[in-house]
Formats: C-alpha cells, sequence, structure tokens
C-alpha cells in the first residue's frame, strides 16, 4: 500500500506539468516513510488514506529541503542534497512547490484533517525558527529545547495519526499522543545516534549537531555533571570545528557519567507510554513500530 501512496505523490507532480521539477522530484531520496506507514496503519488504504499520506509526506520533503539551505547541508540520506547540486534557490522553490500543491490536494480531503496538518505545519516552521535561535550559543534550556522539538519533528507525526483516526473514526486524542510521544521519541533517539554512531555510517560528520550548534540533550546533562572548567571547555566547543582529540573527549565524557543511557531512559519512558497506549486500543502493529523505534540502530 505503501506504493500506492508514491503513485499518488507521483501523480501529483505529473500535475505540476513541469519536466524540471519532476526531474527534482526523481532524485529525491524516499526516506523511512514512517508517517506513511502510521497512517496506513491506523487508516487503511481508502483514497482519502492514501492521498493524507501522500501530502504528508510531501510536506515532510519539503520541510528538509528547506532544512539542508538553513544548515546548509552537503547531504541528505547519504545522497547530495538538493541546495547542495541545484543551489539554494531551486531547493527552496522546490520546497515551496511540494507544500503548496500538497495543501491544495489537501482541502479536498476533509476540512477536519487540512486543519490538522496545516496546523502542524505552522509548528513545524515555529520549531524551526526556535531550533536556528537554540543553536546560535550554547544553552541549557531543557523547557526550550523539548517545546522546539516537539514542533520540529513531533508535530507532523502527531499531525498525521490525529489524521488518520479522523478519516476511520477512531479516538483522535489517543493517537494524536501516540504520533507526539512516537515523534519525540524518535527526535530524542536521532540526537543519541548522532553521538553513538561513527560518520561513515550516518553519512555526515562526528558529533555534527553540536558543530551545527544543536545543543541536545545529552550536551545539557553532560555539561550539568561537569566542573567547572570542563563545563568551560565544552561550552567553548560549541559551533566549532573539532579535532580528533575535542571528539574523543567529548565522547570519553559522555561514557564516564553515562549520558547516553541516560538519555536512551528518557525516550523510552514515551516509547512505553505509546506501546500502552496502543496495547489498550488493541493495535498490535502500532505498539511494534513503537517498539521498533527504541530499538532503532543503523
Ligand atoms: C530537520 O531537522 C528539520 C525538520 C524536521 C523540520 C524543518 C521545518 C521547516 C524548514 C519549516 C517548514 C517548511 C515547509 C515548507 C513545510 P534537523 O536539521 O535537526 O535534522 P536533519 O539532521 O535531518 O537535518
Ligand atoms: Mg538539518
Amino acid at each position: 500500500m505503501i506504493n500506492a501512496v508514491e503513485r499518488k505523490i507521483e501523480q501529483y507532480i505529473a500535475e505540476l506539468d513541469d519536466a524540471y521539477v519532476s526531474s527534482l522530484y526523481r532524485k529525491l531520496p524516499q526516506g523511512k516513510r514512517l508517517r506513511t506507514k502510521l497512517i496506513l496503519k491506523i487508516a487503511g488504504s481508502d483514497l482519502k488514506v492514501i492521498k493524507t499520506a501522500a501530502t504528508v509526506e510531501m510536506i515532510h520533503a519539503a520541510s528538509l529541503l528547506h532544512d539542508d539551505v538553513i544548515d546548509d547541508a552537503d547531504t541528505r540520506r547519504g545522497s547530495v542534497s538538493v541546495n547542495a547540486s541545484e543551489g539554494n534557490k531551486t531547493a527552496i522553490m522546490m520546497g515551496d512547490i511540494l507544500y503548496s500543491k500538497a495543501f491544495f490536494e489537501l482541502t479536498s480531503i476533509s476540512p477536519e484533517v487540512a486543519k490538522v496538518v496545516s496546523n502542524a505545519v505552522v509548528q513545524l516552521s515555529l520549531g524551526e525558527l526556535a531550533d536556528v535561535e537554540l543553536s546560535r550559543k550554547f544553552h541549557t534550556n531543557r523547557e526550550a529545547y523539548l517545546k522546539m522539538l516537539y514542533q520540529k519533528t513531533a508535530s507532523l507525526m502527531e499531525a498525521s495519526s490525529e489524521a488518520a483516526a479522523i478519516l476511520v473514526g477512531k479516538p483522535r486524542i489517543a493517537y494524536r499522543q501516540y504520533g507526539r510521544n512516537l515523534g519525540m521519541a524518535f527526535q530524542m533517539i536521532d540526537d543519541i545516534l548522532d553521538i553513538t554512531v561513527d560518520s561513515q555510517t550516518l553519512g555526515k560528520p562526528a558529533l555534527h549537531d553540536f558543530v551545527e550548534g544543536k545543543v541536545t540533550l545529552p550536551y545539557m546533562y553532560l555539561y550539568e555533571k561537569l566542573e567547572s572548567s570542563e563545563q568551560q571547555k565544552l561550552a567553548g566547543l560549541h559551533r566549532k570545528r573539532l579535532n580528533k582529540e575535542d571528539e574523543q573527549w567529548i565522547k570519553m565524557k559522555m561514557a564516564e557519567h553515562k549520558i547516553v543511557e541516560k538519555s536512551y531512559t528518557e525516550a523510552k519512558v514515551l516509547i512505553t507510554e505509546a506501546i500502552a497506549l496502543m496495547e489498550s486500543l488493541g493495535e498490535k502493529d502500532l505498539s511494534n513500530i513503537a517498539k521498533a523505534m527504541i530499538e532503532r540502530g543503523f
């Protein structure tokens, strides 16, 4: 059924009747299609469900195109990013095209679904702005970071689950909560993998988040544990190109203070809640998706 979603996106792109846009779309790596998997598992494969998943994936792709411009990224999912190969202007416009076409199609699905998904795009945008602001200087503002994480990553998963529930008359609040927890945990685990997985496997430089300016939860927890001279050292490395020695120092201190375990436990709380919620509704497949997320590796 995931194929039906791919075909629907291709149809939407073909309707734009623009050979360059079609060729750009073909070059985009597809990714895990996690939001589609959630939507299909919750709501089956009715045409409206397929359309909802297609619009959500187009919005997600649009947001990543813009994000790569904002982050000045060279790669996306192991391939050269559109901003790097075609330039920022093309990447921005391709994002705008995908987003606006998705929004146009969304309005013919259902007003309620359109409302839920478009609200998530507002949150996404607020989250990305907050991310940029929080990345400017070293900070330990956990509350602001978690709010940003919710907006930037969890909101679209939350909306995907809620929209799917609306389409088939399932209890929307429960599914919304499930999507939200999954989204928060997904990003928290992503933040951990940025520290634990080697750069070749990850397809981006080691400790990339911190170099980019992103003070993720593990760095905040580490800062709390360090002595004051070490705290200064860590804050001083923020947004710097790290040499091997600095990199090893951060990883050693993370290991010494069991930071990865602490961060992982936090993500696990959210996953456990999501699993319990779905098991109470008899949604075995959805609870398995949550289980697989906590075991995620590369
Ligand atoms: C990736 O974050 C970015 C997002 C999940 C959301 C980006 C949202 C926008 C640019 C605003 C919405 C815009 C439109 C057109 C819908 P990351 O940089 O932490 O992750 P990465 O490692 O995957 O780049
Ligand atoms: Mg990015």
